[in-house]
């Protein structure tokens, strides 16, 4: 048995069997690449699920951990240190926001955020004001109050019941959001890209009438940002891309580049809302993954990692954008910066299987859509990598896809149309580019 055999069989022999993993044991990793047991290097697209904004032990990530791990590690929230103000006040001016708490993972954060709105609500119109308005298709975590929050049936089945009074309205729906929202709501929560549902947008107009919506009402606008945010868009928070500025943002994935780290920052008016001894964390706001944290946004700002989000993110685009007016696997491409998406006319997941082979790391959501969440250090030449990946895997996928819809009478754009997808002239399948 070889040592990743070995490692894979102890795995599924003792873990509980959640997670659908690649066969694939990671060693390490440095910059964009990581490397598997036998010395194999992989270009990565998917950054731990958009985590390491700054690739793979960052030499000044590295020095900053060994030299406060050396001084403290944790500390709890029973006393100060150093490092948890400065953070919340770098956040507090990065978002315009006014105060933060921190949390170990996103669905904590968001937790937190809808524990605050409750509590605002509240204050307002008592019990009454407690309904939380929730996106089909939306994805906020494992916890409870995320998971009633999440609208997909797939997260939810078989854990019910389910926090009660979370209304769902379709993404982009203006007049099901007016319908929904009323006084007795106290927060209206979403994810201005859906990530793991599958790169999809919220339009700016959408966003604005929810932002009329809170304000009318007295409840509160609450951003999930936690994989779209702190830079992955372009601008530091997702929010200034699209120009509306939420009460509570729930960020967490990249901040401390790896360690377990989230936050929620509210408006005043809300947070004003809570009180000692309503919320707290053992392990929120450490000394060590607060001083990374502030250290990742100093490296985000000194090494101009916004500018090569957009520079890069606008090509990467580009690229994907080409793919799917030459090969008919490739439907429809979203996404910006950093945060993108390819619909596929076929099942994601083999792709990214095969690419894995070829050395490139890919992740898959929603079954057909390719997600790319590469390190913010990527460049141009490694996109081309990726595209040329995808390329060979298309051309040989298009070639087997033709033979299986070769008894329908039904053409490729015909199927895309019927789905109400964007309707795309496919070039006739085996095309030059196709077989490359
Ligand atoms: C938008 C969004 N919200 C919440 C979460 C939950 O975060 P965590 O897995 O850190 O709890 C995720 C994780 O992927 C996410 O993408």
């Amino acid at each position: 048995m070889t040592k990743a055999e070995e490692i894979i069989e102890r795995e599924q022999r003792f873990l509980l069997p959640t997670y659908h993993r690649y066969p694939l044991v990671v060693e390490r990793g440095k910059g964009v690449f990581l490397f598997d047991l036998a010395g194999k290097r992989y270009l990565d697209f998917v950054a731990g699920l958009g985590v390491n904004a700054l690739g793979h032990a960052h030499p000044r990530v590295v020095k900053v951990i060994r030299e406060q791990a050396a001084r403290a590690i944790h500390l709890s929230n029973l006393y100060y240190n150093e490092y948890q103000g400065r953070l919340a006040e770098k956040l507090c001016q990065l978002s315009s926001l006014d105060r933060a708490f921190f949390a170990n993972s996103g669905t904590e954060a968001i937790e937190g955020s809808i524990k605050l709105a409750r509590l605002a609500g509240h204050r307002i119109g008592g019990e009454a004001k407690s309904q939380l308005i929730a996106l089909e298709g939306s994805y906020h975590g494992r916890t409870f109050g995320s998971m009633s929050l999440t609208g997909q049936d797939k997260y939810r089945q078989g854990f019910e019941p389910l926090l009660e009074n979370v209304k769902f309205v379709p993404r982009n729906d203006r007049s099901a959001l007016a319908a929904a929202v009323s006084d007795e709501t106290c927060a209206i929560v979403l994810e201005p890209i859906f990530g793991e549902g599958g790169i999809r947008e919220c339009s700016p107009e959408f966003l604005a009438e929810c932002r009329a919506l809170a304000d009318r009402h007295r409840a509160a606008l609450i951003f999930d940002e936690i994989q779209c945010g702190l830079g992955r868009t372009g601008t530091i928070f997702a929010f200034q891309t699209f120009g509306v500025v939420p009460d509570i943002v729930a960020i967490a994935k990249p901040i401390a580049a790896g360690l377990p780290l989230a936050a929620f920052l509210a408006r005043q008016d809300f947070a004003s809302a809570i009180h000692v001894g309503q919320h707290g964390s053992t392990f929120g706001g450490g000394p060590l993954a607060c001083r990374v944290a502030l250290e990742y946004l100093v490296i985000v700002e000194e090494e101009n990692l916004l500018e090569n989000v957009r520079r890069v993110g606008s090509y990467l685009e580009e690229q994907l954008s080409l793919l799917t007016t030459r090969y008919s696997v490739a439907r429809q491409a979203r996404g910006r910066g950093l945060i993108q998406g390819l619909e596929l006319e076929i099942p994601a997941r083999p792709i990214v299987e095969q690419a894995v082979a070829e050395g490139v790391l890919f992740n898959s959501t929603q079954d057909t859509v390719l997600r790319f969440l590469p390190p913010f250090l990527i460049q141009e030449k490694q996109v081309d990598k990726a595209i040329r990946v995808l390329k060979k895997l298309f051309g040989r996928s298009q070639t087997s896809h033709v033979r299986v819809s070769m008894g329908s009478s039904v053409s490729d754009g015909q199927k895309a149309d019927a789905r109400g997808g964007t309707a795309k002239a496919h070039p006739a399948l085996g095309e030059k580019e196709g077989r490359a």
